[in-house]
C-alpha cells in the first residue's frame, strides 16, 4: 500500500480534478492544487476544502518545470496525480494546438520532473477514447490505442510518454482510462450540462447527426474513489481501466433527461454531426474491479437525479 501522504494534484480546479480532491482532501496529510485556472478551471468547486489547512492552491502551468519541481521540494511531495488538460474534443477539433502544448507536451514536463524526484509516484489520468471506436465489444488495459481525435491522440500521445517513462527511467507511474465522466461541476459545454441547461431554459436540444452515438457514463464521485484505490494500491507500469457500465445512446440518454426534467421532446434538434465523430466506447472495467476492489455505485438514473438536483437550482439562480 503506497502511503499518499503529500499529494500534488494538477488540474485540480476542473471537474474531476475538484472531486478528486474533495474525495481526497480527508485521506491525505497534504493536498497540493496546481492549476492554470484557463476557462476550464472553477475555484468554486473547492469552495468546501479552501480553508482546509491540508489544502494549498497555486495558480501556473503544468509546462512550466522549473515551478513543478519547487512545489515538489517545498511540499515534499510523494504522489502526482495528473489531471491538467485540455478536455473538450469539439476545442481540438477547432484548434488543436493547444491539446499539444498542455496534454502532451505538459505531461513531457512533468515527467522529466519525476526523473528528478524519483520517489514520487506519478498517475496519469487519461480516457477510454485513445482506444477509438467499436461496434461491438468493450475495451481493455490490453487494446490497441486507436485515437481518432486531436484530444484523444494527445492523450494516447502522453499515455506513451508516461509508459516509455516508466520502461526506460524506472519511474513509479500508473495510467487510467476512464468513460465520460458526469455529475456537478462540469463546464456548461459538456453534453448532460448543456442538455440540462437547455431543459431549463425551454430552449432546443441540439444532438449531433442521428443520436445513435453510444457511450458509457461514469459517475465523478465513483472515477474519484476508483482514482484513489489505484494511488495506494495500483501496482507500477499498470494500466486500469474505469467504466461507470451504464452504456447508453445519446438519444435515449436525452430523454432520460428530458423525463427527469419533465421536459417537452419536441425541443430536440438533430444537428449537423461532428467530424470523424466516434460511434461507441466501451470499457471492459473488470480489472479494476478484481484486483483493487473497485465498483462504480450509480445507476446512471440515480446519478443523473444527483446531477439534476445539484445544477437546477445553479442554473435558475
Ligand atoms: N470529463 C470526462 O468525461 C473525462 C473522461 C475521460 C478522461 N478525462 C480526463 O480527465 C482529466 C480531467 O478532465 P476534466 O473533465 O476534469 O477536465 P476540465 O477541462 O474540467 O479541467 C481541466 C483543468 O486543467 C486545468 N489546466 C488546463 N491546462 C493547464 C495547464 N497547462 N496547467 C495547469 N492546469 C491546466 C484547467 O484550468 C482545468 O481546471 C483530463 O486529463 C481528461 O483528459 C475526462
Amino acid at each position: 500500500m503506497r502511503s499518499c501522504k503529500n499529494i500534488l494534484v494538477t488540474g485540480g480546479a476542473g471537474f474531476i480534478g475538484s472531486a478528486f480532491i474533495r474525495y481526497a482532501i480527508t485521506q491525505a496529510e497534504k493536498i497540493v492544487n496546481l492549476d492554470l485556472l484557463t476557462y476550464a478551471g472553477n475555484l468554486e468547486s473547492l469552495e468546501a476544502v479552501k480553508n482546509d489547512p491540508r489544502y494549498f492552491f497555486v495558480q501556473g502551468n503544468i509546462c512550466d518545470a522549473t515551478l513543478v519541481d519547487q512545489l515538489c521540494k517545498t511540499h515534499q511531495i510523494d504522489t502526482i496525480i495528473h489531471f491538467a488538460a485540455e478536455s473538450h474534443v469539439d476545442r481540438s477539433i477547432a484548434g488543436p494546438k493547444a491539446f499539444l502544448e498542455t496534454n502532451v507536451f505538459g505531461t513531457f514536463q512533468l515527467l522529466e520532473v519525476v526523473r528528478n524526484h524519483p520517489h514520487i509516484h506519478f498517475h496519469h489520468v487519461s480516457t477510454d477514447e485513445v482506444y477509438g471506436s467499436t461496434d461491438t465489444g468493450s475495451f481493455n488495459e490490453e487494446s490497441c490505442l486507436r485515437p481518432n481525435s486531436p484530444y484523444s491522440a494527445s492523450k494516447a500521445a502522453s499515455d506513451c510518454f508516461v509508459r516509455a517513462y516508466t520502461h526506460t527511467y524506472n519511474l513509479s507511474t500508473t495510467i487510467s482510462h476512464c468513460s465520460n465522466n458526469y455529475g456537478p461541476w462540469q463546464h456548461q459545454e459538456k453534453f448532460i450540462p448543456h442538455m440540462i441547461k437547455c431543459c431549463l431554459e425551454n430552449k432546443p436540444l441540439p444532438i449531433y447527426g442521428n443520436g445513435l452515438n453510444v457511450r458509457d457514463w461514469l459517475y465523478v464521485d465513483d472515477h474519484a474513489e476508483a482514482l484513489w484505490l489505484i494511488l495506494q494500491k495500483g501496482v507500477s507500469g499498470e494500466t486500469y481501466d474505469i467504466g461507470g457500465e451504464c452504456e447508453m445512446q445519446n438519444i435515449d440518454l436525452l430523454k432520460l433527461i428530458i423525463k427527469l426534467l419533465n421536459a417537452d421532446p419536441s425541443l430536440i434538434t438533430y444537428v449537423k454531426d461532428r467530424p470523424g465523430h466516434d460511434f461507441r466506447y466501451a470499457i471492459d472495467c473488470t480489472k479494476i474491479k478484481k484486483n483493487l476492489g473497485w465498483t462504480p455505485h450509480h445507476s446512471l438514473e440515480n446519478g443523473l437525479q444527483k446531477t439534476i438536483a445539484w445544477y437546477e437550482p445553479a442554473i435558475k439562480k
